[in-house]
């Protein structure tokens, strides 16, 4: 029945009203009448039903819900209005009482007019509820909520267009922070190649003008040597960063031996602890400790949360590294004694190029890129990375996957 088209349904649906009509006239009256009424109530039923397609067809002309709902009733009431008069016609009503069913159809016909224009008000006013809501959201508006009064297909639609509304907003803020944070990287990248930049060129001034000869032009060129490592670190830094967050991650993953890879990254790092006086020490677990992951990226990890911490911790300070396997995962742990990140710090920490500490406190040493390249790494390799409270100094914390058994 549904594969039918429509106007054919609507024909038959009329067919068999106009048949059943007959029959009960057929069984109470006589054949003859059955017949006639047959015959003329037929063409009826399929003009008023052929007129309410062409209006289905013809919307748009017809204007508004309500202008359609009433051109709906007037053509119901001029069929009933025509049917009576045809069977007055057809002599089975006498001329007073089709007099009186046309007016009492006529009097329907108004009272059912003003019910739809009741009715049709609730669902015109949703409707332009949701008009004014999508015109809000064209203009910009993200914080738009669109209200009906019914509990129908319309408040369906809006309950969509009110998720979509909230979707839009959030992707437009992800997309604002996105930009932001790529304006305050291309300000922090210029800042930091400018500053060693102005150095280079002045000591390269010297050296050309022969202001700096001897062991000064010696000492300048070591110094440019510097500058030019740090320069080199910082974009290989920023290149590497950048490679990650795009998902370039070209890897292999393998079985680790993370303990052991922790007590050589820690032994790698006395001398520069040493150096400052800081005593670093490994705290292991007696059996071995597996992950799966990439080595040369954890030693990378190691190594930045390592000397973060070395470069925090005061002379006499120790820093302590900690592996152990927690809930099919291993948890590694950086803990130092130094003076901790403040409060307003720790939500930034691993953003890139921020460094934390007021201008005087801040070594000037890092570019700020460590934890944002840590942080990268962990992640891609499917594991966190966070900043865990502690009473003083600072404890970071990094976990891995263990490889699946077998
Ligand atoms: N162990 C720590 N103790 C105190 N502050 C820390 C510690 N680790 C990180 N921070 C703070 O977090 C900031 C960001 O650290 P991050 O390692 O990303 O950059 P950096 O060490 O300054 O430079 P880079 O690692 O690029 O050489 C640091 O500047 C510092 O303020
Ligand atoms: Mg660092």
């Amino acid at each position: 029945m549904n594969r039918m088209p429509a106007i054919t349904r609507s024909l038959l649906i009329g067919l068999l009203a106009c048949l059943a009509g007959a029959l009960i006239i057929g069984g109470a009256y006589d054949l003859a009448g059955a017949r006639t009424t047959f015959l003329l109530l037929l063409p009826l039923a399929a003009m008023v039903l052929l007129l309410a397609h062409w209006m289905a067809a013809h919307r748009r002309r017809l204007g508004g819900l309500a202008r359609q709902f009433r051109f709906g009733v007037i053509v119901v009431v001029g069929s009933i209005l025509a049917s009576v008069w045809i069977a007055a016609y057809a002599m089975f009503l006498s001329h007073h009482d089709a007099v009186v069913v046309s007016v009492m159809a006529t009097v329907i016909g108004v009272v059912a007019l003003r019910v739809g224009e009741i009715v049709s008000r609730g669902v015109t006013s949703d409707v332009e509820s949701l008009r004014d809501g999508l015109e809000a959201v064209g203009g910009g508006s993200r914080d738009t909520v669109v209200e009906v009064g019914g509990d129908d297909e319309l408040a369906q639609l809006a309950d969509s267009i009110n998720a979509m509304i909230a979707r839009l907003g959030a992707e437009e803020a992800s997309r604002e922070e996105a930009d932001a944070a790529r304006r305050r990287l291309v300000a922090s990248v210029s800042h930091d190649l400018r500053t060693p930049l102005a150095s280079l060129r002045l000591l390269v001034e010297s050296i050309e003008d022969g202001v700096a000869t001897g062991q000064t032009r010696d000492r300048y060129i070591s110094q440019l040597r510097v500058h030019v490592s740090v320069l080199t670190g910082l974009v290989d830094d920023l290149f590497e960063l950048s490679r990650i967050e795009a998902g370039d991650i070209a890897w292999t993953m393998s079985r680790i031996e993370l303990d052991a890879l922790v007590g050589d990254m820690v032994e790698a790092m006395r001398t520069e602890a040493d150096t400052r006086g800081v005593r670093v020490e490994a705290d292991l677990p007696e059996n071995r400790l597996l992950a799966e992951a990439n080595p040369e990226k954890v030693q990378r990890v190691l190594f930045n949360l390592i000397q973060n911490a070395i470069r925090h911790t005061p002379a006499d300070g120790s820093v302590t590294v900690r592996a152990r396997s927690s809930s099919g995962e291993v948890e590694v742990e950086v803990t130092d004694q130094g003076t901790g990140i403040a409060p307003d710090d720790r939500p930034h920490v691993f953003e890139p190029f921020y460094r934390g500490g007021t201008d005087s406190s801040r070594t000037t040493e890092g570019a700020g890129l460590g934890l944002a390249i840590s942080r990268a790494i962990v992640e891609a390799h499917g594991g966190r990375i966070w900043l865990e409270s502690s009473g003083s100094g600072t404890r970071m914390r990094f976990t891995l996957r263990s490889p699946v058994p077998g």
